[in-house]
């Protein structure tokens, strides 16, 4: 969870803004980095800290992703801001010697750069404009023809999450999913994160999450996501 120390908000008449809950892209040597999207005026407010700006850091909070059991691979498939996680879970499992291939999906070529952040990627692109023309779970279909030994992780926009999760009940193929999810707090006491379950329970995406199985969700996740 990240807050600017300083002009977090509006004068000091108006609400201040929520903390911003962001994946760690990476970490080492008392370093941590941090992939931004300017999407509102809290994350406007983030991009502007210069060298010095002092900012609060809440964290680590949550649960990540599992590394694969037996002799699975790993099947990496991002879409847009949420391929900063999968980054930094390439490189522990590259370190881990563990097989894997990385699929990536974006809106277009200027987007697609942030694919340099993963190795060897495959790209998708809407327009086509870089790699394969379409959604980045039409590759993910095809990796999968080619060889369904594998566990799926994934983190994007909730539609792409959705799909994902709809191949991975489909296929039979687990899949973990790095859920996004307006936060306040980030440890479990305002409850402004829940999605829903398959037995119908909602679970805190801070607490229990932001990482959940797919088999876990229920079918109308997503409309809750939608309503908040
Ligand atoms: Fe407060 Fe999850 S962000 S309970």
């Amino acid at each position: 969870m990240l807050t600017s120390s300083v002009r977090w908000g509006g004068g000091s008449d108006e609400r201040p803004y929520l903390p911003r809950a962001i994946s760690v892209l990476a970490a080492g040597d008392g370093q941590l980095s941090f992939v931004l999207e300017v999407v509102g005026p809290g994350t406007e407010r983030l991009v502007e800290l210069g060298a010095g700006d002092r900012l609060r850091l809440l964290g680590p909070l949550g649960k990540g992703f599992t590394a694969p059991d037996g002799d699975r691979r790993a099947v990496i498939c991002g879409g847009g801001i949420g391929i900063a996680p999968l980054a930094m879970l390439q490189h522990q499992l590259l370190a881990q010697e563990v097989e894997l291939v990385a699929l990536l999906g974006f809106r277009d070529g200027a987007h697609a750069a942030g694919a340099k952040l993963l190795a060897g990627a495959q790209i998708a692109t809407d327009d086509g404009s870089v790699g394969h023309r379409g959604l980045v779970t039409e590759l993910l279909l095809a990796e999968l023809d080619r060889d369904a030994r594998a566990v799926i992780y994934s983190c994007g926009p909730p539609q792409m999450l959705e799909a994902v999760r709809a191949i991975s009940v489909a296929s039979g193929v687990p899949a973990q999913l790095a859920l996004e999810a307006p936060m306040a707090c980030g440890y479990g006491a305002c409850f402004g994160c829940v999605v829903k379950i398959n037995d119908g329970s909602f679970r805190r995406t801070c607490l229990d999450g932001p990482v959940v199985s797919a088999d876990q969700l229920a079918t109308d996740w997503l409309l809750g996501e939608g309503q908040r």
